[in-house]
């Protein structure tokens, strides 16, 4: 419904200041949106990506939905260094203006990302770097409320690994109003059987459902 009523918008409209502060459409729906960022299609961040929607599609009421979104299907263009310099001009006319409303319009975004140099994916840190480019005064990307969560892959086998990722996502979820839902994670060389997978399965298993009581429970 939100996407229908942006698609009347051209690109330029959509930046244009209506009001100060926000004027973009506020998702209304229990949707969960999953923004997958890995390089490898079927490597462990997509095998934890589905341990997490199966227990959230185990939990959830009828009202609730997850859509999946691959990163790798849009183009994500690095932060645009003259919209940096001036804020008067448009962001780039990439496919940001089709992921922003998928954010919009959903109560939770979850981000499913293997950790590269101890960080994010590449193509995850673009999309998070371009949320700026909706969260100025004009065009504010207003997350207030909204769940955030994340799920990381990693192949160093100790599990303090992801543990910068984690803080930056609770850090970045306090600094925009969102309730951080917390973390799942998984060692790549976990196999079936050890004490790791064990605890990946169920730390996926508990991250589903507490989304599910998250959507039940918040406005
Ligand atoms: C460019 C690159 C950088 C990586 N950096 C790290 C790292 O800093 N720490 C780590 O534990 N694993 C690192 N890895 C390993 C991946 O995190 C690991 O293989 C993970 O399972 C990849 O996710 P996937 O299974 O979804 O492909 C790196 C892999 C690549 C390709």
């Amino acid at each position: 419904m939100y996407l229908e009523f942006l698609h009347h918008y051209s690109y330029a409209d959509f930046y244009l200041p209506k009001n100060k502060g926000v004027y973009m459409p506020q998702q209304t729906t229990k949707t969960v949106t999953t923004f997958f960022g890995s390089a490898r299609l079927n490597g462990k961040t997509g095998w934890l990506l589905d341990q997490v929607t199966a227990s959230f599609n185990k939990h959830k009421d009828n009202d609730m939905a997850i859509r999946n979104i691959d990163l790798y299907d849009y183009k994500i263009s690095p932060l645009s260094r003259s919209f940096i310099e001036n804020k008067s001009e448009a962001p780039l006319d990439d496919d940001m203006k089709e992921l922003i409303p998928m954010i919009l319009t959903s109560k939770v975004i979850l981000l499913a990302t293997p950790i590269y140099w101890f960080t994010v994916s590449g193509i995850m840190k673009n999309f998070l770097d371009r949320w700026y480019d909706f969260s100025d005064e004009r065009a504010k990307l207003n997350l207030d409320g909204k769940g955030l969560a994340v799920l990381t892959a990693h192949a160093n086998p100790s599990s303090t690994m992801p543990f910068p990722v984690y803080k930056m996502m609770e850090e970045g979820a306090n600094f925009l109003n969102m309730v951080y839902l917390g973390g799942a994670d998984i060692i790549t060389s976990a196999e079936s059987g050890s004490n790791e997978y064990a605890i990946s399965v169920k730390t996926a298993e508990l991250l589903g459902k507490r989304i599910t009581d998250f959507l039940r429970y918040s406005k």
